[in-house]
């Protein structure tokens, strides 16, 4: 069976009550509902993990290459000046799809950079919950997971 982490970075697990005009009301847990049931339908076998903290977001990330998952990773802030981040990703040989719920290009200036983009396999954003099945859909048909 395909296996696919999804990776969350700092914040992630305020979702709900962090900036809901952004972000909306629902929580990390019912993101990661949603994409284990989105597994479920496509015999995908899904797991979570959500950090605030960089050093265990790279484990996780060198961990799945060593399993053969496939990455769906929203780094949160990090995804706009983590270089170990991005070297981590660079080190993996299964795909790393790059997620953000909230369109980056919209807001700030400060998040319109992603350091991580360039070494992932695709980035979506602005898709919210919607953005983390597509990446599911894509890595199903990488063949190297
Ligand atoms: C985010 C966008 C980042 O700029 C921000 O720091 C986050 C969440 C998103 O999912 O839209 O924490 O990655």
């Amino acid at each position: 069976m395909k296996q696919v982490y999804v990776i969350n970075g700092p914040n992630l697990n305020r979702l709900g009550l962090r900036e809901p005009n952004v972000y909306g009301h629902e929580t990390l847990s019912d993101l990661e509902a949603f994409i284990k049931e989105k597994g479920k339908q496509t015999s995908c076998e899904v797991s979570c993990f959500q950090s605030n903290e960089e050093g265990q977001l790279i484990n996780w990330i060198h961990a799945a290459g060593d399993v053969g998952a496939g990455v769906i990773l929203n780094p949160g802030a990090f995804t706009h000046y983590s270089y170990a981040i991005r070297d981590a990703i660079a080190s993996v040989s299964v795909p790393v799809i790059e997620v953000h719920l909230s369109n980056v290009h919209a807001r700030e200036a400060f998040r319109h950079e992603s350091v991580t983009a360039a070494v992932s396999r695709g980035q979506i954003v602005g898709l919210g919950f919607k953005g983390y099945h597509l990446a599911l859909l894509a890595l199903m048909e990488e063949g190297e997971i």
